[in-house]
């Protein structure tokens, strides 16, 4: 059985369009940027794991987001680095939609969107 927790609203779907990204500030989170995969969201944290950049400056190719400053990548749907100079992953999240809003949740199965 699927227990899953809505804990916080980051943004409306509509806001990220497919093949977009979107940095969201939230009390008391570090700023995570919401992607969207063919449709499919995405949430992990939106400073670059090589250095202090935002991944929202940077273009989100496929399933990877490429850092605008040195063009290392992270997938976004594990957090992984997936290109030098990157080495390090990000942090992902799970997240739901839930009526037109994407929401990051505590899964413990891993109902995401
Ligand atoms: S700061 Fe992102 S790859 Fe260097």
């Amino acid at each position: 059985m699927t227990e899953t927790e809505l804990v916080q609203a980051l943004c409306d779907s509509a806001e990220v369009p497919e093949g977009g990204v979107l940095a969201v500030e939230r009390p008391g989170l570090p700023t995570l940027l919401v992607c969207n995969v063919d449709g499919t969201f995405h949430v992990v944290d939106d400073l670059c794991s090589h250095g202090a950049s935002s991944l929202a400056e940077g273009r989100l190719i496929g399933c990877e987001i490429e850092c605008a400053l040195h063009k290392g990548r992270f997938d976004v749907t594990t957090g992984r680095a997936t290109r030098r100079p990157s080495k390090k992953p990000i942090t992902s999240y799970d997240c739901v939609v839930r009526d037109g809003h994407v929401f990051l949740v505590n899964s413990s199965e891993g109902e995401t969107a």
